[in-house]
């Protein structure tokens, strides 16, 4: 099966953002990366949960991966609509009781999956493989789009592979940051499947859009 896609859409073109889902949604690509930050587990804010909850309206095919980069993120999904066909990720880093923060994500009908932070052990998500549909690698520090690869990303990719083909279990790895031209094909062979393309690939400055989706697929197949 190829890689999949999730564009970042706080690297996109953010004043006109219904079209631009509208394009990539044509372009048939798989998810829209929508971070959320509280400022608080990171420095940074991007969306509200209103925003979160209006990116569904133009949306035909393509589905929200919403990245949830915020203390106690139960508390947000009433007002982001998680539902049916949401792929929405928390980090194990900032949840009180992970486990529940999982089951409810999978009561109202969506795919959880669980986020680690560069300083997390890779072996943490171990608790936790029968409840996630994916688990999502930070290869950056969260908070920020345009920052370099945080170390041994590589190395811990390819040991989050190995532990998930060891447990026997179908779950997916989606890597978040800085996967660029350059990483993303190595990615792929490290285990990758599902790609968050930022400033460092499809929203950069090399290509238009279509071209880079074209492109990034053919790097991820
Ligand atoms: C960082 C975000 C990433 C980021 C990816 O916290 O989760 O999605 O936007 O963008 P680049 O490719 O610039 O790292
Ligand atoms: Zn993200």
């Amino acid at each position: 099966m190829a890689g999949k896609l999730s564009p970042s859409v706080m690297c996109a073109d953010l004043l006109n953002l219904s079209s631009e889902i509208e394009k990539l949604d044509r372009l048939g690509v798989e998810y829209l990366h929508i971070d959320f930050m509280d400022n608080k587990f990171v420095p940074n804010i991007t969306f509200d949960t209103n925003m979160v909850k209006c990116m569904k309206k133009p949306m035909k095919n393509i589905r929200r991966d919403i990245h949830i980069m915020a203390f106690e993120p139960e508390q947000f999904f009433d007002k982001m609509d998680i539902g049916e066909g949401d792929m929405v990720s928390v980090h194990l880093e900032a949840c009180n009781d992970a486990h529940a923060v999982l089951k409810d994500i999978k009561d109202r009908g969506a795919d959880p999956c669980l986020a680690i932070s560069p300083d997390t052990p890779v072996d943490s998500v171990l608790d936790y493989l029968d409840e996630v549909k994916a688990i999502l690698l930070m290869t950056v520090y969260p908070g920020f789009a345009g920052q370099p690869m945080a170390p041994k990303s590589m190395e811990r990719l390819s040991a989050l592979k190995k532990l998930i083909v060891k447990s026997g279990k179908d779950i997916e790895i989606e890597v978040d940051g800085h996967v660029s031209w350059d990483h993303c094909s190595e990615m792929r062979e490290k285990g990758a499947d599902i790609f968050v393309a930022g400033s460092s690939s499809v929203y950069g400055k090399d290509y238009e859009l279509e071209e880079a989706v074209r492109k990034f697929y053919g790097l991820v197949e």
